[in-house]
């Protein structure tokens, strides 16, 4: 079997760093940097002729910038020879244009995996995308995992009665997700019926409940300027829930997400670490670490063994921090 080797970008070194803790690997040895222009350079410090590569980048903020950091790594590792690159992208971005829903708009979501497999990608590793239907914009494999047993792990350890708890997806386009945390959680189902129109979002009416006197726990795939989990816990609020907690993976976290988080009537607000954020940006912000979901799944794809079975496996690596 060629060997193992897990390289970084730029976006997130620190969960590149806890990957490789996990895997008991050195982290590859890639300098990247920036013309005086701004052009993207980098140079592979090591021999990778031959061997199984996977290259760590979510496509954060500033998503131009870190997808096409990836890009440039991915076609490094080509023409370095590498016997298969593997794109771990914890966080993808350009996700939420998944269709056309009026016309004259693109699919960026479908570019991007043009663009990706194009470079030079074989594989695919991501988490929590947007819509799981993406997995078939690429005609390359796609493994695609979910922090969900992360999450859940925090919420069970609140210790909620179940006919105490809440679930409640900010949209329906997040019911399935909010409905599978409530099959592992206990507790009943709400959903937020929310409209946008251009850029404004109207969350006006609550499916479900009652809700008054409960514990709410809104789940979504993403919080970008807060202004839809930020309504949905305003919403909750307003109908009564005692306490609100908000869980999601991905923290976009742009334009005013900071104020309306801060502003928001939660008791805590727990994200990933798939995209590097600071736990002291908020006083009641709690970061959990996928390092070790994704640790195991590189360790599956290079050995061939099943990555779907990491989650009825009962590995417990959720606990690990
Ligand atoms: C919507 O479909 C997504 O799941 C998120 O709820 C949304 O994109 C988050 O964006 P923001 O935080 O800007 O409301």
């Amino acid at each position: 079997m060629h060997s193992l080797k897990v390289f970084s970008g730029r976006a997130n070194v620190n969960l590149t760093k806890q990957i490789c803790e996990y895997l008991d690997l050195p982290v590859g040895q890639i300098t990247i940097g920036n013309f005086p222009d701004g052009e993207i350079q980098c140079k592979i410090d090591q021999d990778v002729r031959g061997q199984d590569v996977f290259i760590i980048q979510p496509t954060s903020p500033p998503v131009n910038d870190t997808l096409m950091e990836l890009l440039i790594l991915i076609e490094s590792f080509k023409r370095a020879s590498a016997a298969r690159i593997t794109a771990v992208m914890p966080y993808f971005g350009y996700a939420r244009q998944d269709r056309k829903d009026e016309g004259r708009v693109p699919i960026t979501a479908k570019l991007v995996a043009n663009l990706l497999t194009q470079a030079g990608a074989n594989r695919i590793l991501a988490m929590d995308l947007h819509a799981a239907q993406i997995q078939g914009f690429f005609d390359i494999p796609v493994d695609h995992l979910t922090a969900a047993p992360v999450l859940d792990h925090y919420v069970r350890a609140l210790d909620i009665p179940p006919e105490q708890l809440i679930i409640v997806s900010p949209d329906e386009g997040s019911i399935k997700r909010a409905a599978t945390h409530a099959q592992t959680l206990g507790g009943s189902l709400a959903v937020i019926d929310k409209r946008r129109s251009g850029n404004r979002v109207e969350q006006a009416h609550l499916i479900g409940g009652p809700i008054a006197g409960k514990t709410v726990v809104l789940f979504d795939d993403l919080i970008s300027t807060g202004g839809s989990i930020c309504g949905a816990a305003h919403l909750v609020r307003k109908h009564g829930a005692e306490k609100i907690y908000i869980a999601a993976t991905h923290g976009v976290l742009c334009g005013n997400a900071i104020e309306n988080l801060k502003s928001a009537p939660v008791e805590n607000i727990v994200l990933t670490d798939t995209i590097p954020l600071p736990e002291e940006l908020l006083p009641n912000l709690k970061i959990l670490s996928v390092a070790a979901l994704l640790g195991e799944a590189i360790r599956r794809i290079h050995c061939n063994e099943s990555v779907s079975r990491l989650f009825t496996d009962n590995m417990k690596l959720w606990s690990v921090r």
